[in-house]
């Protein structure tokens, strides 16, 4: 195993074509931004880099939709999303972008020096092109007849309706999203970097390498190679990018995924001129942090890049996170599913740590989780307001009122055993955060820290030093101490070295507290600092587990309230800003022109079925009576709907896309042969057909109005 003598940590470089969401945070900058804050505290030697992605066509669609330049749609978002970071103190080294001109250049040198070496093929190939927006069309812009299934808005790459993967060559009368012009087939020359070549040596770095990668990543490092690797083009015919450095080049830029990554080395070299030293040289470690879609590009794709250019370390680790979801649903940036980071900043202000914190302890480390805001209020008030701040709080008050506002002294003669099992806990703790940290298990680590708040709550509910104080006022004063005989007959001298100890070690352990939490909430640290008077120094990795980190007789500051109550009108709040926003941008989406380019493809075809198998079915057309909320279920309507001879209650999970009473008196097609199902304490008596346009949900109906309960065969 080698020796790292040096660190370099990056977070994937987001599109700057929209604000980020806490899925983001969750997903990649709030761990990289934990490791980061600890190994600063251990003294490594590290840089953090992270920059926006602004080539590609993410962005140049965003700008073509907003009527705008791809020039200003980074720069507006380049400043959002880094404002975002900053107010949510992600401590980046430094927040690049990929349209500075160093960046430019180190992709051109590091393309030159793979196409001089004779690293790429040169292929020609047909390609779409739109001649009224006079460029090439990626897949998912060439709309055109499914030649399977006849739907006229299948894409290029797929068509949505029976779910079959086509090719732009394979529809029937292709033409433009874009423009809706037809297109013409052009002949365009691209470089391409043949993967299969590296395979063997990927082989041997990952699959024999790295066997201590998280599950998730390894596995699908694993499925890639075993699926075999192929050729793939790293040039693409745009004019918004990079220049491919050629002569005969014109109107090709370099592949977004071919730049972006060389975003993290540019990065580095517009921090500091030791760029070198952190890319070059065996002893750096190098970790990715990233979101599960950009596994390949980071484990596969740019480590083959740096191989083949030579002379540059390959990641030690890429410690990817699975997706998190909001209330139960699927983050969607069309839909405006999703909690904005600078929204957040907006309605909770100064509240950073606790966003910070139920994102680490919900982290979606090893399979997809779910935020919702009452998860959210209940972390906060029982864990961090009841739990942490109660610890810190009650201590700071405590010392004021028993011990003069001064740290006071351990009067070693007098501790019990409760005292020296407590302080056996500060090196524990130290080395259970340690360990999580360093195997990338920040949930755990986090559930350490406020594991040893909780210890301290119960050490101080065992020694009461309020109750030793009471009992020596009594004795002071020379009254009989009759209400606590556990404290029969002690001295004044025993009275007062048990508070001190008790307190002495509060104190302490609050001063742990601020160096273990430091990674995790840096906010609530710097509160305790002020409170304790000390400076950030105190807050390196190697004084943890230390009892003697306030000194004796040290003059503290007044207690500061830590985290306060998130109440439940704020939590009703916040849902009813996710509904609102859903609403309002399927509306806006019912609107607008019909040529939108969906972000997710359907489910793939289902196997085929005999006549039989069809005709079990029994399905109905009915008209809905009544519809309601269901209490309690955010999805749920109750509906009643009329089939003719009866009428039947059914529980449909449809109300995050319907308002109940939008849809009294539709059609609908029911199964009606469905064996009935308890929802929520309700019998549901059928099931209502509904059709799914990437997240949209629409009913299926006659074309025209027909008696309920007619069959449908
Ligand atoms: N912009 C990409 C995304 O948001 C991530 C790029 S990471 C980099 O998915 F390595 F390419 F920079
Ligand atoms: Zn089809």
């Amino acid at each position: 195993m080698t020796k790292f003598n040096r660190y370099l940590i990056t977070a994937a470089l987001p599109y700057a074509n929209g604000p980020v969401h806490i899925g983001h945070l969750a997903g990649c900058y709030l761990p990289a931004d934990i490791y980061v804050r600890y190994l600063r505290a251990k003294k490594a030697d590290v840089k953090f880099v992270c920059g926006t992605d602004e080539h590609g066509v993410p962005i140049t669609i965003k700008a073509m939709k907003e009527g705008i330049t791809p020039q200003d749609v980074v720069d507006k978002y380049h400043k959002i999303i880094g404002d975002s970071f900053a107010a949510m103190g992600i401590s980046f080294d430094i927040f690049a972008r990929t349209s500075a001109p160093i960046h430019h250049k180190t992709s051109q040198d590091f393309f030159l020096k793979m196409y001089n070496d004779g690293l790429f093929e040169e292929k020609e190939s047909e390609q779409y092109f739109d001649p009224e927006k006079q460029m090439f069309l990626a897949d998912r812009y060439i709309v055109g007849t499914c030649p399977n299934c006849g739907n006229d808005k299948a894409y290029g790459d797929q068509c949505e309706r029976c779910g079959r993967t086509l090719s732009p060559d394979e529809l029937i009368n292709p033409h433009s999203a874009l423009s809706n012009a037809p297109l013409v087939k052009k002949t365009t020359k691209h470089w391409y970097m043949p993967l299969q070549n590296y395979e063997p040596w990927l082989r041997e770095y990952i699959i024999e390498g790295h066997k201590e990668w998280k599950n998730n990543v390894y596995g699908q490092c694993k499925s890639w190679l075993d699926s075999g690797l192929q050729s793939r083009a790293m040039t693409r015919d745009s004019n918004w990018g990079i220049k491919v450095p050629l002569a005969d080049a014109e109107g090709k830029v370099l592949y977004v995924w071919f730049d972006a990554p060389i975003g993290y080395i540019s990065a580095t070299k517009e921090l500091t001129e030791n760029w070198a030293d952190y890319w070059c040289k065996d002893d750096t470690k190098l970790v990715h942090f990233i979101g599960k879609d950009n596994i390949v590009f980071h484990c596969i794709i740019f480590p083959a890049m740096l191989k083949a250019h030579g002379g540059f370390v390959v990641p030690d680790n890429v410690p990817a996170n699975e997706f998190l979801n909001i209330e139960g649903e699927k983050v969607s940036t069309s839909r405006n599913w999703a909690v904005w980071v600078n929204d957040y900043i907006q309605d909770f202000p100064d509240q950073q740590d606790v966003l910070r914190y139920v994102l680490c302890a919900t982290a979606p480390e090893t399979k997809d989780n779910d935020f919702t805001w009452k998860d959210f209020q209940d972390r906060n008030n029982n864990e961090l307001v009841a739990v942490f701040g109660n610890f810190v709080n009650r201590t700071m008050v405590l010392m004021h009122k028993l011990c003069g506002g001064k740290v006071p002294p351990l009067h070693e003669e007098f501790m019990e055993d409760m005292d020296r099992e407590m302080l056996k806990e500060f090196g524990l703790a130290k080395e259970k955060i340690e360990n999580s940290i360093e195997n990338y298990r920040f949930r755990e680590a986090l559930s350490e820290v406020i594991e040893f708040a909780r210890k301290g709550n119960q050490y101080l509910q065992k020694s009461e030093p309020w109750i030793l104080s009471s009992v020596l006022e009594k004795i002071k004063s020379g009254e009989p101490n009759t209400k606590h005989p556990q404290y029969e007959g002690k001295s004044e001298a025993y009275l007062q070295a048990r508070i001190d100890i008790s307190m002495h070690i509060c104190l302490q352990m609050t001063a742990n507290l601020a160096i273990f939490a430091n990674p995790f909430l840096p906010f609530t640290t710097k509160k305790i600092c002020h409170m304790l008077k000390v400076v950030d120094r105190m807050l390196e990795w190697d004084n943890a587990g230390s009892a003697t980190l306030l000194s004796v007789g040290y003059t503290l500051r007044g207690p500061e309230l830590l985290f306060k109550k998130v109440e439940d009108e704020e939590v009703t709040a916040q849902v009813k800003k996710l509904h609102d926003g859903l609403k309002q941008a399927m509306e806006a989406a019912a609107a607008a022109a019909p040529a939108q380019v969906e972000e997710t493809p359907v489910a793939p075809a289902k196997p085929e079925i005999q006549y039989d198998d069809f005709a079990k079915l029994d399905l109905r057309v009915g008209t809905i009576l009544q519809a309601e909320k269901v209490a309690k279920a955010d999805k749920l309507l109750k509906l009643l709907v009329d089939i003719g001879t009866e009428q039947r209650t059914v529980v449909s999970g449809i109300a995050m896309h319907f308002a109940p009473e939008d849809i009294i008196g539709k059609q609908v097609t029911l199964v009606a042969n469905l064996a009935p199902r308890k929802m929520r304490g309700i019998e549901s008596q059928g099931m209502i057909l509904m059709a799914e346009d990437n997240g949209k949900l629409v009913f299926v109906n006659p074309a025209e109005a027909v008696k309920p309960g007619s069959g449908v065969n």
